[in-house]
């Protein structure tokens, strides 16, 4: 698949399900990535729900490496964005980019019609992001959300608009 924004060579880098073998490569990226990172036990529990999916970015020429993941609930309306990362020495090449358009691509007008993802408050390089690739905040702050820190969770929306259809018809001309 192509995406249209990308600054990465699609040849080079791909996503696909994640499985056993990524937990390490997966723990360390979002060693390297946070201040209060999620553990081990946490990667489990989330992988054993079962509407629950993560996605790795890998190299093709190399498949077991890990450069990036995210993980999302499926839900009947909407898709929850659990947690989304991309190596710190990979950013800014279009790897979370690739990554969003991924999950573009499951909103449909009759059925998910959006993406929800709750951010920390500090945490401005995220929302610049997903700003960009067409998040908007809502009124929605949810006070003290992180017991680590206290901050507050801003919350994130992406719906589904006509410029989505578009875009998808216009992929196949
Ligand atoms: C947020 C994150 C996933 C972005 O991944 P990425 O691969 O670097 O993103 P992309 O290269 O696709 O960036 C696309 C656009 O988003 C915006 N953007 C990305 N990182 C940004 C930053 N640090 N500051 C400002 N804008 C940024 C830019 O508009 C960028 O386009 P540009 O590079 O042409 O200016 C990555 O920085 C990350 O893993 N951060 C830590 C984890 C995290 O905060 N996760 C939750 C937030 S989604």
């Amino acid at each position: 698949m192509r995406y249209f924004d990308s600054k990465i060579d699609n040849d080079d880098f791909s996503l696909r399900w994640s499985n056993r073998t990524d937990l390490f490569g997966m723990l360390n990226i979002e060693q390297k990535s946070f201040e209060n990172p999620w553990t081990e036990n946490t990667f489990l529990q989330c992988l054993r729900q079962t509407n629950f999916v993560a996605k790795v970015a890998y190299r093709v020429k190399k498949p077991e490496k890990v450069f990036g993941f995210m993980i999302y609930e499926l839900r009947k309306e909407k898709i929850n964005l659990i947690n989304f990362v991309v190596d710190p020495n990979f950013r800014r090449k279009g790897m979370g980019s690739m990554m969003i358009s991924q999950l573009l691509n499951k909103l449909s007008k009759d059925r998910k019609k959006e993406i929800n993802f709750n951010i920390r408050e500090t945490n401005l390089e995220g929302q610049l992001f997903l700003k960009a690739r067409g998040f908007n905040a809502t009124r929605d702050i949810s006070r003290g959300y992180y017991a680590d820190t206290g901050e507050d969770a801003y919350h994130m929306v992406y719906k589904i608009g006509d410029r989505d259809i578009s875009n998808r018809i216009s992929n196949y001309f």
